[in-house]
């Protein structure tokens, strides 16, 4: 896919004001620091697209991003992040469900996971939890290049392992690396295909 053009559109707390559910929308969501911003920004080939730190915590609100004029991209907050109150925490986790499980227009949830590490059960949980509410979602783990191809497949298939004792069906996965633009093509392909449909 050519991307043309990437705006961004507007930022907000409930899914309610996000903008008219009529064109096909991907999400992308993962612990606190995992690399949303940053894949969203290689995907679209827009450096300062979505605001990226080194600090966790960065996002905190649903941000919308058009795409071709023809389909938008979600950047969420991450989860996990530990320097947030409880009650902090409960509206995210709010604002995020209503968001996944009310989204009309949502066709998958890209679910980023750092591929230097072991399944980690924080991740298992999300995708346990889009799995029973029915949302449709794709793995991505990010930062390949931060540790040996050898240990990334590793850490994916050990993923893929602790879903298969739950789910009869495993999802997509990519391998990407903002570094190294890996893993553009086939998420981008991948886009294409479903707004076709
Ligand atoms: P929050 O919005 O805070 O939840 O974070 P996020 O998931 O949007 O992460 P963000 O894109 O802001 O990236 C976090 C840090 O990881 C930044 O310092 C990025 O430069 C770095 N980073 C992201 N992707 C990669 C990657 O593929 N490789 C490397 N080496 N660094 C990456
Ligand atoms: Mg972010």
């Amino acid at each position: 896919m050519i991307i043309k053009s990437a705006e961004y559109l507007i930022s907000n707390v409930e899914y309610d004001k996000c903008p008219p559910a009529t064109l096909p929308e991907y999400a992308f969501i993962g612990r606190s620091n995992v690399g949303k911003s940053s894949l969203i920004n290689m995907l679209t080939n827009h450096e300062k697209l979505a605001k990226t730190s080194g600090t966790p915590g960065k996002t905190q609100l649903i941000n919308h991003f058009i795409i071709n004029k023809d389909w938008y991209i979600v950047d969420l907050p991450g989860y996990g992040f530990a320097k947030v109150s409880q009650a902090q925490r409960k509206k995210w986790e709010k604002m995020i469900e209503d968001y996944l499980r009310k989204r009309e227009n949502l066709v998958n949830v890209f679910v980023l996971i750092d591929s230097r590490h072991t399944p980690q059960q924080l991740d298992l949980d999300f995708v346990n939890q889009l799995g029973e509410w029915r949302v449709p979602f794709s793995l991505v783990f990010t930062k390949a290049d931060k540790s040996t191809q050898l240990n990334v497949s590793r850490n994916v298939k050990a993923f893929l392992n602790k879903l298969k004792e739950t789910w009869e069906f495993l999802p997509a996965n990519y391998v990407t690396s903002t570094e190294k633009k890996m893993g553009r093509d086939k998420i981008l392909t991948f886009i294409d295909e479903m707004n076709m449909q």
